[in-house]
């Protein structure tokens, strides 16, 4: 009979599940999901040897192990320490991780601008998420801030130097799904940047998924740049039968138009695994075929509903009840921009998810 595998016993923030020895901190917390999850932007499950370069998962370790519950003296990356057997760990319950986010986060904005207004990546960019949700109003830095020519790599890819966060996803991409490795990460500290090989370009058949690993904008798809905001575009999950990759992805559509094309991501913003193998896809299906015709779809993505994405999308969407005003005697939450109250584009007798293709001007002008 085989012999029964043990399981190590992890509390995160209070609750405690079983995990298979070798597992991470952050999978196990993964595994509990919601809030307890601390944030990730440079470990990514599919990439050998990703992890421990951001901070972003930092955690409280209260007890080290059942056999030495001593607590570690500082906060230790998620991604990169392995559960033991009796371990104790405080994400958000842990006042200590919560400065430290702050902290990285006003360490990332040093460099990285502002842009979010311009940016592709806007609405699914894991730093604006991480700001918004654990970073400070202000910032101490007074010094001047590094910035870079944007710099085309290959047909496809553009790089904006100045938003990148030195996450190394792309570099391993390049490693590990592409033949030979074009581009990496010059010099060292402040200096650091990403640069390809004597200006060769990537034009690998999977060098397109550096776009979809990069947790900023600075990698950008350059069929896609400046044509739409991600969230006024309908995603959509579809298929088609391709020789080099799995052939599923999302398509993002305004109207009948195939806007852009990217692997299927998971709730943590990682591609889809499908029997055990991840689905990354190749450059024909993700700049090649941008018409409907050259796909089947197969219906709604299922995005989030955090996310701005998702807003308006999905019909019969169940709200959950707002609890602020009971917990605070009936007193709305003072908001800090409230424009729900002066945005035309938030009629509520308008119910997006009920029109043909994603909403525009006209949604609203004609009603
Ligand atoms: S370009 Fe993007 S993926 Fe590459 S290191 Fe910079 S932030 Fe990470
Ligand atoms: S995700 Fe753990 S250090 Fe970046």
């Amino acid at each position: 009979m085989a012999e029964e595998k043990k399981l190590f016993k992890i509390t995160i923030d209070n609750i405690t599940i079983d995990v298979e020895p070798g597992t991470t901190v952050l999978q196990a917390a993964r595994r509990i999901g919601g809030d307890v999850t601390p944030p990730a932007m440079c470990y990514y499950t599919h990439l050998k040897g990703s992890g421990g370069k951001c901070r972003t998962c930092l955690v409280e370790v209260a007890a080290g192990s059942a056999a030495d519950p001593r607590p570690m003296p500082k906060l230790v990356a998620s991604c990169r320490t392995n559960v033991m057997d009796g371990m104790v760990v405080k994400s958000i319950t842990s006042e200590r991780v919560l400065d430290a986010r702050a902290g990285v986060v006003e360490f990332l904005l040093i460099n990285h601008p502002l842009d979010c207004p311009i940016c592709d990546q806007a609405g699914e960019c894991d730093l604006q998420d991480l700001s918004y949700e654990h970073g400070k109003e202000g910032t101490r830095y007074e010094f001047r801030r590094r910035t870079f020519e944007k710099e085309d790599i290959g047909p496809y890819i553009q790089l904006h130097m100045t938003r990148c966060i030195l996450c190394y996803r792309c570099t391993y991409v390049a490693d590990q799904l592409t033949d030979h490795r074009l581009h990496g990460i010059l010099d060292r500290g402040d200096h650091s940047e990403i640069s390809t090989y004597i200006s060769k370009a990537i034009d690998n058949d999977f060098s397109g998924n550096m776009i979809d690993v990069c947790p900023v904008g600075a990698l950008t798809d350059r069929t896609f740049r400046f044509k739409n905001r991600v969230w006024f575009t309908k995603p959509m999950d579809a298929h088609r039968n391709c020789d080099t990759c799995c052939g599923k992805v999302t398509l993002w559509l305004r109207g009948d138009d195939v806007l852009r094309v990217t692997a299927r991501k998971d709730e943590w913003g990682e591609v889809q695994t499908y029997d055990g193998k991840p689905g990354w896809i190749c450059n024909e299906c993700r700049f090649h075929k941008k018409h409907k015709f050259d796909w089947e779809i197969e219906g709604l993505t299922n995005i989030n509903r955090h996310s701005v994405i998702g807003q308006g999308k999905y019909p019969g969407l169940q709200m959950p009840k707002e609890t602020i005003a009971d917990v605070m005697g009936g007193k709305q939450p003072n908001l800090l921009m409230d424009i729900h109250s002066i945005s035309d584009v938030n009629e509520p007798e308008i119910d997006l998810s009920k029109i043909e293709g994603p909403a525009t001007s006209k949604t609203f002008n004609n009603k």
